[in-house]
């Protein structure tokens, strides 16, 4: 194997009630990375980390976690995976010590109080140890939530939607957190629909109605899509000249910003200069890539409901 990985999975499909959430999804997360997972409510981001971590047996498919396999060896990976819920799992009328106490005890780790005081000091939460968990702010309690998933020291995060909900300031407290810990050499696979967190991943998945659209370095996913792209501040009139352009395959909004994208660069500069305005160009369009493979994708599955 050329590449080191620590997620190695082929072919995941998951059915509820005889509807196919997952279907045939490939991922391979090299060991070290920060490896983003995108993909819009319900298109089966969950379904897949709870399969890869072995909680979750697949109607189909195989592969590795940390080399362990998924479907035979779930109890290995628990105990070197890390894996944080989208909802916060922690119990909110223990405190902030009894939490993570409880975490060390279930691993049954036999440093157990030194390891909690240290959680407790890298959160800065020594003085406030004694503190229920559920009057925590959100941005606290991820963090929490966090630290308490690091307690066994796991070579592995796999951070589910982390940061919903949570306020910008928290958030980038907690991706400054994240950097920190895969600096130490930790793996971490994060789920998220923010694109201000996606562009700060090595790597990306973009997965939709449970298939993967695309994945690769997420400086090269805009390139991989072949789409060049336009700004321009306008309205609704400029928005409808816009797609009356051959060369425009999209026009996506973003406040009273327009986003014109086209997969012909040389036609597409040309048809937005037949409209004036203050045109500049998008570096690096990963919002207007995604957008532009979910309209073929909604297409491609239209029939399949
Ligand atoms: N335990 C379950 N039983 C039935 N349907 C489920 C279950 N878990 C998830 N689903 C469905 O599977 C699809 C994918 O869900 P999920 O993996 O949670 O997506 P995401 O995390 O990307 O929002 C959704 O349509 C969801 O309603
Ligand atoms: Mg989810």
């Amino acid at each position: 194997m050329a590449v080191d990985l620590a997620i190695s999975v082929r072919g995941l499909t998951k059915e509820f009630g005889g509807r196919r959430v997952v279907d045939g999804f490939d991922m391979d997360v090299p060991r070290g990375a920060i490896y983003g997972f995108l993909g819009p409510n319900g298109s089966g981001k969950t379904t897949t980390i709870r399969m890869m971590c072995g909680l979750l047996t697949p109607e189909a498919g195989e592969g590795t976690c940390l080399g362990f396999d998924i479907l035979t060896q779930s109890q290995q990976i628990k105990e070197q995976v890390g894996y944080m819920t989208q909802r916060f799992s922690l119990y909110e009328d223990l405190t902030i010590r009894e939490n993570l106490d409880f975490i060390g005890r279930m691993f049954r780790m036999r440093d157990r109080r030194l390891r909690v005081d240290e959680a407790l000091v890298g959160l800065g939460l020594e003085g406030r140890a004694g503190q229920l968990a559920g009057s925590l702010s959100g941005g606290w309690k991820q963090r929490l939530s966090l630290a308490a998933c690091m307690l066994h020291r796991p070579q592995l995060l796999m951070l589910d939607e982390p940061t919903a909900g949570v306020d910008p300031k928290a958030r980038r407290d907690f991706w400054d957190e994240i950097r920190r810990l895969a600096g130490q050499g930790v793996t971490v696979l994060v789920s998220t629909h923010y694109m201000d967190e996606a562009v700060q991943c090595d790597q990306l998945a973009y997965i939709a109605y449970g298939r993967k659209l695309i994945a690769g370095p997420a400086r090269q996913i805009p390139a991989m899509v072949g789409l060049s792209t336009w700004a321009v501040e306008g309205g609704g009139d400029l928005e409808a000249a816009l797609r009356g352009e051959a060369a425009v395959v999209q026009v996506a909004r973003f406040g009273a910003v327009l986003h014109v994208s086209g997969t012909d660069a040389d036609a597409l500069a040309a048809a937005v200069g037949r409209h004036p305005g203050a045109w500049t160009k998008v570096e690096g369009g990963l919002e207007e890539a995604f957008i532009y493979l979910m309209s073929g994708a909604q297409d491609n599955f239209a029939g399949v409901a």
